[in-house]
């Protein structure tokens, strides 16, 4: 399994000082940062767009940004985001279907970034299976999302133990209610990327928790 790398989730920022929320992401040890981008359609709830990704950009020139995109119609805008300086833009299968989907991940690699399919916690990866090798990442929920602080979703482990013996080199990430009670759990399972929103941001030593977290195997 590829090794263990917490992605600190914006989400949870405090989008009054970003520079400093960031800043502070990176000064415990962050290279990689979560951007959830939700549409108001695919999520009740509205966040951000290309724009604010530009400004977190900016804040963290050499961070690798990872981008959520929780849309509708997520592929009419990738080459903004990618433009705004998404490394990463992962999409949900849910918002694609299965016979647009080999094209959908072509259109999103077209961007230049890498590639990324996200589930729902009610979703089966297994029916996606066929398209792993063509993506650079995977992403389960496990929160229904929308919100940050909500509790971790166990059903969803199954998936992520299939994925993992199936895909011994694939970057699985996982989504919602990620923190110091649950993260031993997923890696076991098989994840490797953890986005930690609330948990990070609240926690009086992100980068013990950082360092403790990308230990783990
Ligand atoms: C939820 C978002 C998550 C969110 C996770 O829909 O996709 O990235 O920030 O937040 P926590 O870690 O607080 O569950
Ligand atoms: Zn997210």
């Amino acid at each position: 399994m590829p090794p263990v790398k917490v992605l600190p989730s914006l989400l949870s920022a405090d989008f009054t000082d970003l520079r400093g929320s960031i800043g502070r992401c990176l000064a415990a040890g962050a290279t990689h940062l979560h951007v959830d981008v939700m549409d108001g359609h695919f999520v009740p709830n509205l966040t951000l767009g290309p724009f604010i990704v530009a400004a977190m950009r900016r804040c963290a020139p050499a961070a690798h940004l990872d981008v959520h995109l929780m849309m509708t119609d997520p592929l009419r805008y990738v080459d903004d985001f990618r433009k705004a300086g998404a490394d990463a833009i992962t999409i949900h299968v849910e918002a694609i279907g299965p016979r647009t989907m080999a094209a959908a991940i072509d259109r999103v690699r077209a961007t230049g970034a890498q590639v990324g399919l996200a589930f729902n916690p009610d979703t089966d990866p297994r029916l996606w299976f066929k398209h792993f090798s063509q993506v650079d990442l995977v992403m389960f929920m496990t929160v229904y999302p929308g919100f940050g602080g909500q509790a971790f979703i166990p059903e969803v482990r199954p998936f992520i133990q299939q994925t993992r013996s199936k895909f011994p080199d694939l970057a699985i990430q996982v989504d919602g209610g990620i923190g110091r009670d649950t993260a031993a759990t997923v890696v076991a399972d098989g994840a490797n990327r953890l986005v930690c929103g609330s948990a990070f941001f609240s926690d009086s030593d992100p980068a013990g928790f950082l360092r403790w977290a990308e230990g783990l195997q």
